[in-house]
């Protein structure tokens, strides 16, 4: 059974829909833009292509399909340069439209080409990946990486519209299903202690009856933090508390070189940094952090580093990060299991105590 959630963004607004196959859903779309003369295309990287070819088969029929490297390497200036290649190839004009088949790669990937492809046309987002299901097809951030860090140039472009077909996640490998997890845990950290109850007394797996229902529960949390602060913009809270681990988990990726940990792996060890800063600043006790580790661990994530990095150098990717302001670092902490808030005043010293503790040396 399909069912469909709205995120209302004025003019901007979206259906996301849900299912366990969507692949005719996504049939009818192209037939129906195809019928009002606009051309479709669709991104997907290799491992896709290659796992899911009779779906991509079926939802895109015989329209062209771009697939570029699998990998965190294709957000890249030159992977970007090649998607804008492929558009030019197939002269799309701005009626266009891109299907975005694939995880959150190929979503802010393709997501960026259509925000910046003769100035903005239209795209719809297929995620194949947990991680993308439950976060990055969600919200319209777009972007790549350069050198200097991730996703430091990008746009805001919200999809036409999300398809989340979980029959998909049938090939997605279990490395890859557990780093989703990690967003899965975060969305219970941030706001849904019941969720992360859940998660404690059950972890959930790719065969779990529950899983449909948490990746809805996950897609509403995100939607209704975007339609309050869609470009995160709010002085405190808002969007910016979807980034609870990630202050510390996108220094992990930026120090140890994109690929070495996944995101969500690195976002599971910065989780687990941001427990211990908030004990630390006396909002949690250290069994509410045991329970963060053993949830974290019980879904196969990681929660210290596997090889020491030095904190000076994880201190200057967190500075290098967009999200601070004015030099200052801002943190996501937790209030309690289930709420979290930002700080802007968080002392050095208790940034470098969690990071030791997750495994970081000098
Ligand atoms: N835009 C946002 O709001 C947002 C939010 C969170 C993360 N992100 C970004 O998302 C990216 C990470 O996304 P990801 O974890 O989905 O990574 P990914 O897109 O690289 O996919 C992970 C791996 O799984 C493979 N794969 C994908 N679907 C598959 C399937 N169904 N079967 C078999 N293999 C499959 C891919 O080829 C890849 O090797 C990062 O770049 C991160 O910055 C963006
Ligand atoms: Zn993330």
């Amino acid at each position: 059974m399909a069912d469909t959630l709205t995120v209302n963004l004025g003019e901007r607004s979206y259906d996301i829909r849900f299912g366990d196959n969507l692949v005719d859903d996504v049939r009818s779309l192209v037939s129906r833009l195809e019928g009002e003369g606009r051309k479709v295309v669709a991104l997907t990287d290799a491992n896709v292509f290659r796992t899911q070819r009779d779906a991509i088969r079926a939802m895109c029929g015989g329209n062209p399909t771009s697939a570029v490297e699998a990998g965190e390497n294709a957000k890249s200036l030159i992977g970007y340069g090649a998607v804008l290649d492929f558009l030019a190839s197939q002269k799309l004009d701005r009626r266009g439209v891109l299907l975005a088949i694939g995880g959150g790669v190929i979503g802010d990937l393709g997501g960026f080409a259509a925000a910046t492809w003769l100035r903005g046309i239209e795209f719809y987002q297929v995620p194949t990946t947990l991680l993308a299901m439950v976060d990055s097809s969600v919200g319209g951030k777009t972007g790549i990486n350069i050198t200097a860090g991730k996703n430091l140039v990008g746009a805001f472009h919200q999809p036409r519209g999300v398809f989340i077909s979980t029959a998909l996640l049938r090939t997605l490998p279990p490395r890859e299903f557990a780093a989703g997890m990690a967003e899965v845990i975060k969305y219970g950290l941030l706001g849904d202690a019941e969720l992360f109850a859940q998660l404690e007394r059950t972890p959930l797996s790719t065969g779990s009856a529950e899983l449909a229902g948490v990746i809805r529960r996950c897609c509403v949390a995100k939607a209704r933090i975007v339609e309050a602060d869609e470009r995160e913009t709010a002085a405190t809270g808002g969007r910016a508390l979807l980034n609870l681990g990630h202050t510390f988990g996108h220094a992990v990726e930026n120090v140890a070189g994109y690929g070495s940990y996944l995101h969500g792996e690195a976002v599971a060890i910065g989780l687990h940094a941001a427990a211990i800063l908030s004990q630390r600043l006396g909002n949690i006790s250290e069994a509410d952090v045991l329970r963060v580790v053993n949830t974290l661990e019980a879904h196969a994530l990681p929660v210290r580093l596997r090889q020491p990095l030095s904190f000076s150098d994880l201190r200057e990717a967190m500075l290098r990060d967009k999200k601070t302001r004015s030099g200052a670092l801002r943190f996501v902490v937790m209030q309690k299991i289930g709420q979290a808030a930002t700080r802007g005043d968080v002392p050095a010293e208790l940034v470098e105590q969690s990071f030791a503790a997750v495994g970081a040396g000098r």
